[in-house]
């Protein structure tokens, strides 16, 4: 079992070039299913989630593979719309195919992806919102069984502007016939990207980013080579290690625009942030500041993803912070292990208050989830002496390499 070695009270350095997202690599993947033909994506992450897209589009008789930095994808082979249960076991987001499956073969059938570690994670908004588009969806024991005689484009309204939801429905509508309106649609550039994508196979769509996506459905879907979005999280993350160990960092690819809510919490902390015409620098140094409450809501709001690394920052700030999630229930739980290494935070509900401290140390440090494992790796970079960070798959889902990465930007971190 690999552990992180984090050797930490040292001075950032450095430069990265910022990985491609994997949050919208993943709804891609899943619609390459609707061209029917080859995709070429290039700055796609490899990492853990995309290895399994890649093992269920394989499954689901495509082909996919990395030509170099590339992933090609050709579906024009597909011969199964079921997935596996260990493949839908995998990875959460494996539900993000159900649209494309069904509006492709007229029939998909897969395990329901249940809970995770962050809570449960219902996808009741993309039952309802497929079902709406004429699809009969059966749930008997954890399975889901749909069928469709044809989609029909019709005006969907979501409770909540899911992003799963958002992408699904809009894969699922480029293969209905006629006219598909999302209202209250997520906004997150991870929607504009899988657009993005959809238009240069040549769909028809507007509005992603708004609350409204329009989508004229079966316009004729063609090859394309597509570069997706560089990854606004891991972005954040290497800032909130500059933010914690001090220093200065150069993240190429990042973009202000999609990180405008925490680039101001860690302006106001004190950390001088600056665009520039191919990415950012952060300078911080000597303690922070704390800031005002830090709620998570949906984009263009402060990305929950985000809520751990940040805390994760202000652990040495002075002063109180409070941080409250608002989008899922359990993810505070890489608050026990930061307290291992000397933090000072108390949980109530869904609000989370850190005060800072002068001084972090090293520990033995458990990822009990994805972003919070990035955060035990930002809190050691700012403690004294050794963190020994387990726990690693669930890290390695959303970075290509973390140590690679805060290697690069003048971090000690070694995979042991
Ligand atoms: C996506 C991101 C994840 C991020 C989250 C919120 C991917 C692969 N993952 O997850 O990293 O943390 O957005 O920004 O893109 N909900 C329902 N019913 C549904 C769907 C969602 O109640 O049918 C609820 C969820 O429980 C949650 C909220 O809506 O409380 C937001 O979830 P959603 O936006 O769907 O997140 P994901 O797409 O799962």
């Amino acid at each position: 079992m690999s552990r992180l070695l984090v050797q930490g009270g040292k001075a950032l350095d450095g430069e990265v070039d910022i990985h491609g997202a994997k949050n919208s690599t993943l709804p891609i993947l899943a619609a390459t299913i609707l061209t029917g033909g080859e995709t070429v994506l290039q700055n796609c992450p490899k990492l853990r989630d995309v290895e399994v897209s890649i093992r269920i589009l394989q499954y689901l008789g495509c082909s996919a593979g990395w030509d170099g930095d590339a992933l090609v994808v050709n579906t024009k082979d597909m011969n199964r719309h079921h997935i596996s249960d260990g493949l839908m076991r995998e990875m959460r987001s494996s539900s993000i195919f159900l649209g494309a499956i069904l509006a492709r073969c007229g029939k998909a059938n897969l395990s329901y992806p249940g809970g995770c570690e962050l809570g449960p994670r219902p996808i009741d908004m993309h039952l309802a919102g497929l079902r709406q588009l004429g699809a009969t969806i059966t749930e008997t024991g954890g399975r889901l069984d749909c069928e469709t005689a044809g989609l029909t484009g019709r005006t969907l309204v979501l409770r909540l502007p899911s992003v799963g939801a958002t992408e699904n429905l809009m894969i699922a509508a480029c293969g209905a016939t006629g006219t598909t309106t999302i209202l209250n649609a997520a906004r997150e550039p991870e929607i504009v990207d899988l657009q993005n994508y959809l238009l240069c196979c040549g769909a028809r769509m507007t509005g992603a980013g708004t609350s409204t996506i329009i989508i004229e459905g079966k316009a004729p879907l063609h090859d394309c080579t597509y570069a997706c979005m560089s990854d606004r999280i891991v972005a954040a993350t290497y800032l909130c290690a500059v933010a914690s160990a001090g220093g200065r960092i150069y993240l190429k690819g990042a973009k202000e625009e999609h990180l405008s809510t925490v680039i101001a919490l860690l302006r106001e902390a004190g950390c001088q942030i600056t665009s520039q015409s191919q990415g950012i620098v952060c300078r911080a140094q000597g303690r922070l500041q704390s800031v005002q409450g830090v709620k998570t809501a949906p984009y263009p709001g402060f990305p929950t993803d985000a809520q751990a690394v940040v805390m994760a920052a202000l652990l040495k700030s002075c002063g109180a912070t409070m941080l409250e999630e608002n989008l899922f229930e359990n993810r505070f739980r890489h608050v026990d292990e930061l307290k291992r290494m000397g933090a000072d935070i108390q949980v109530s509900g869904r609000v989370a208050v850190v005060t800072g401290v002068e001084m972090l140390h090293g520990a033995s440090v458990e990822a009990t989830d994805l972003r919070g494992g990035a955060a035990l790796c930002v809190a050691g970079l700012g403690a004294q002496g050794d963190t020994w960070v387990s726990g690693l798959d669930h890290i390695d889902r959303g970075y290509e390499s973390i140590e690679r990465d805060l290697c690069a930007l003048g971090g000690e971190v070694t995979r042991i």
